[in-house]
């Protein structure tokens, strides 16, 4: 199979502009003015812009989730992506306390393999560092090709590690050449607080953002930075939401330090005013929660200093029905929401449309970084001679609002109903084959193939 696109503007990280491409199979073949290769279909993408398929490193699908599952499942998330531009996500495994991260591997494997559309990969969460998960480390990495451990330093009794087990996993993922990844918020801070609010009958999803302050998160970013650097590890710090938490990490560099930050799309462009809204709030429950407009300009600031590396979405959802378990109690509100279709239209419209960000920032942020921060370039991230043809031939001219009616997410609201966008995935090439054209889906559930990831320690 070979696909020809014709006089697309063609953008990367680095560059803009206008030619053809032949793709030959799974890769592209060729980069040129007017080539005139013969091949099985032609694309004319005058008028369009080409650039590399979103790389999404944080989604969690058909995830075990504060009493219920996320309902995008493999099949329907990965799918969901496709339609909204991107090509691959970075699941999440969670070890369960008490069990091997093997076990949790194995479960993980269970619900995807076969079932994706869109290539995909692993994080795995450690949530109880023991003798035994130490020795695992090195077969994740060497083996399976899982390269990046989440911890949690909240939801105590179920996710959250210690002090102490952080510093000694950070030890060990450093030997053997991983990364640690955090979800940095003051577990015990917030626990406090939710007692509190729910003490005083305070329930309202408003509650759950005053449960969560930004010093909850601006504390913990410090103390996970502090110990990245005394163990040297290479460190991720992931959905950072604040101006806080992005000034430990500004400090960070002033000794030479360097932690890769990721913003997710909400946090760019919603705010904590929607938890004024009761019970609609608990769309909006996740955490860390929205911010403020400070943080907004603060993280958009980030984006072009380049202290914040990647937009991610975060992609976490409930049905209204499994949304309403904390109608009466915010804490019982599974927290998250769904994103993952909206990420690629929504930072086009609002970073680059409207002046927030490059073109080129762009493709940096949504492809390019995650592919190089997490092991997968040049294979992916990029439009290149050799590289994976996934590619997204997008229409910056098409205006269109965003809807439940139209969404592919298997969920029953969309946290951005009626938010205009201006620009659409038209034609999404995952691995040489048209996945999706115009809307309609050209590709089998299985076509998404599991990709193993390098070592972090050779590429950062
Ligand atoms: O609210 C969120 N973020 N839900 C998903 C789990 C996590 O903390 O990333
Ligand atoms: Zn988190
Ligand atoms: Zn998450």
């Amino acid at each position: 199979m070979s696909i020809l696109i014709k006089n697309g503007r063609i953008l990367t990280a680095s560059e803009d502009y206008v030619a053809d491409i032949y793709i030959e199979g799974e890769t592209i073949h060729s980069i040129g003015i007017d080539l005139n290769t013969q091949a099985d279909q032609t694309i004319d993408a005058s008028g369009k812009v080409v650039f590399p398929g979103g790389i999404d490193p944080h989604v969690h699908l058909d995830m075990p989730f504060m009493g219920t599952f996320s309902s995008d499942t493999h099949e329907t998330g990965t799918l969901a992506a496709l339609h909204g531009g991107t090509t691959m996500v970075i699941d999440f495994i969670l070890q369960t306390q008490g069990k091997s991260l093997h076990h949790a591997l194995e479960t993980w494997q269970g619900r995807s393999n076969g079932n994706c559309y869109g290539d995909y990969s692993f994080h795995i969460a450690v949530t109880d560092f023991n003798e035994e998960t130490k020795k695992e480390v090195i077969q994740m990495i060497e083996e399976e090709g899982i390269t990046s451990f989440k911890t949690f330093m909240a939801y105590k009794g179920a996710l959250m590690i210690d002090d102490g087990q952080m510093v000694a996993l950070m030890q060990e993922v450093k030997k053997r050449g991983g990364m640690v990844t955090v979800h940095a918020t003051n577990g015990d801070v917030i626990d406090g607080l939710i007692a509190k609010h729910r003490k005083e009958g305070k329930l309202s999803p408003l509650y759950h953002y005053l449960s969560q302050p930004e010093f909850t998160e601006s504390e913990a970013s410090g103390r996970f930075v502090d110990m990245a650097f005394y163990t040297d590890v290479p460190a991720y710090i992931v959905h950072m939401t604040c101006e806080g938490a992005l000034n430990q990490v500004r400090n960070a560099t002033k000794r030479n330090q360097k932690v890769f930050v990721e913003t997710c799309i909400q946090y760019l462009i919603l705010d904590a005013s929607l938890y004024e809204q009761n019970p609609e709030g608990a769309k909006w429950v996740m955490s860390p929660p929205l911010r403020e407009k400070k943080d907004q300009k603060a993280l958009w600031a980030g984006l072009n200093q380049g202290l914040i590396q990647i937009v991610a979405t975060d992609h976490c959802p409930f049905k209204w029905e499994q949304k309403m378990m904390g109608k009466d109690d915010f804490s019982k509100t599974p927290n998250g929401h769904p994103a993952i279709e909206n990420r690629m239209e929504l930072l086009w419209s609002e970073g680059v449309e409207k002046g927030n960000i490059s073109a080129n920032k762009y493709v940096e942020v949504t492809s390019t970084n995650p592919a190089k921060i997490f092991g997968m370039y040049p294979q992916k991230g990029c439009i290149a001679v050799g590289s994976d043809a996934d590619i997204v031939i997008f229409d910056p001219n098409e205006a269109h609002k965003l809807s439940v009616d139209t969404h592919h997410m298997n969920v029953d609201y969309s946290a951005y109903e009626g938010w205009e966008v201006k620009g659409k995935c038209k034609t999404v090439i995952l691995r040489g084959q048209v996945a999706i054209d115009n809307g309609e889906v050209k590709i089998e559930k299985g076509y998404g193939q599991f990709v193993k990831r390098c070592k972090i320690s050779k590429v950062i």
